[in-house]
């Protein structure tokens, strides 16, 4: 796997796959690579002849709050993991090469609606810098598929409401969440976590399954849900954390879950520590419900 940060290393090295008739797959990522990320990898490896990942931690989707100089950086071992699943060519660029006239100064994209809620209420400009970014990525590499895990729901709306408005022509593949064996998502975020805050945080995904079973038991007026995330939310604090959102929302459009809705998802986030956790949960009611 050959690493590369300038842009014109990058293009030289696609040109030359795009000459040969390959195909591209591209995995972006912040970097402190887990196995949810290797997943991703694994995933384009299906779709495309070359996988491309990149490693930039953007500034653009980091608040004033939020300690974008704290991110954990891992370079070595991102590396490693990388060239164990056979990662073709890693980008790595710096701020600089992505924002050279600074953020003040930059073009972005701005995805409405999906982006609005949520995460978007909690980070405000969150997926504006999200969205900017993956945009940049997605004319420098110029991948035919890119992938995106699913931990990250509303991110993988936003994108693919970005490539349809836009019309760029990338297959962005969403793949599902990986789980620790308790349940608890895969996120670089866990790093943040004790041993005895993982065993907390597991029961996030917990919360979610039980609100997934009630929606599923057919006792729940459809549309009605508002008691039944005050207790959910409630579940989540009585465990130590902090419920931010906990919401059913239309699972394409992300619009709060109207009775007409059948495919839905359940979309938390919670204080943990000193970690910010989301998760979420798809759920299909049939007919009965
Ligand atoms: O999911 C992430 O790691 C980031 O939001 C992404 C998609 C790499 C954009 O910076």
């Amino acid at each position: 796997m050959q690493t590369v940060s300038q842009i014109a290393q990058l293009r030289t090295i696609v040109r030359q796959w795009r000459q040969q008739g390959l195909t591209v797959g591209f995995v972006p990522t912040m970097g402190n690579l887990h196995q949810g990320h290797i997943s991703l990898v694994n995933e384009a490896h299906k779709h495309a002849d070359k996988v491309v990942a990149s490693i930039f931690v953007n500034p653009m989707q980091f608040g004033a709050n939020e300690d974008i100089d704290n991110y954990p950086r891992t370079l070595a071992d991102d590396q490693q993991k990388l060239v164990d699943a056979n990662c073709d060519l890693l980008f790595t660029p710096t701020p600089e090469i992505i924002y050279p006239k600074g953020l003040d100064n930059q073009t972005y994209v701005e995805v409405p609606d999906v982006s609005a809620g949520y995460c978007g209420e909690s980070r405000p400009g969150h997926f504006r810098g999200v969205a900017t970014v993956v945009c940049k990525l997605f004319n420098l590499v110029q991948p035919d598929v890119a992938c995106f895990g699913l931990k990250d729901y509303q991110q993988v709306q936003v994108i693919q409401t970005m490539v349809e408005d836009l019309s760029i022509p990338i297959d962005i593949i969403p793949v599902a969440t990986m789980r620790e064996a308790s349940g608890l998502a895969m996120s670089s975020r866990n790093n943040y976590l004790t041993e005895q805050q993982k065993v907390t945080a597991a029961q996030l995904s917990q919360t979610l399954n039980w609100l997934a079973e009630q929606l599923n038991n057919g006792q729940i007026v459809k549309g009605s849900y508002d008691a039944l995330l005050e207790q959910a939310s409630e579940k989540i604090n009585a465990t130590g954390m902090k419920t931010d959102y906990i919401h059913i929302a239309n699972a394409r459009t992300l619009a709060p879950a109207t009775p007409d809705d059948h495919k839905l998802v359940i979309l938390a986030a919670a204080h943990c520590g000193k970690a910010r956790l989301i998760d979420n949960l798809q759920v299909e009611l049939n007919g009965a419900n």
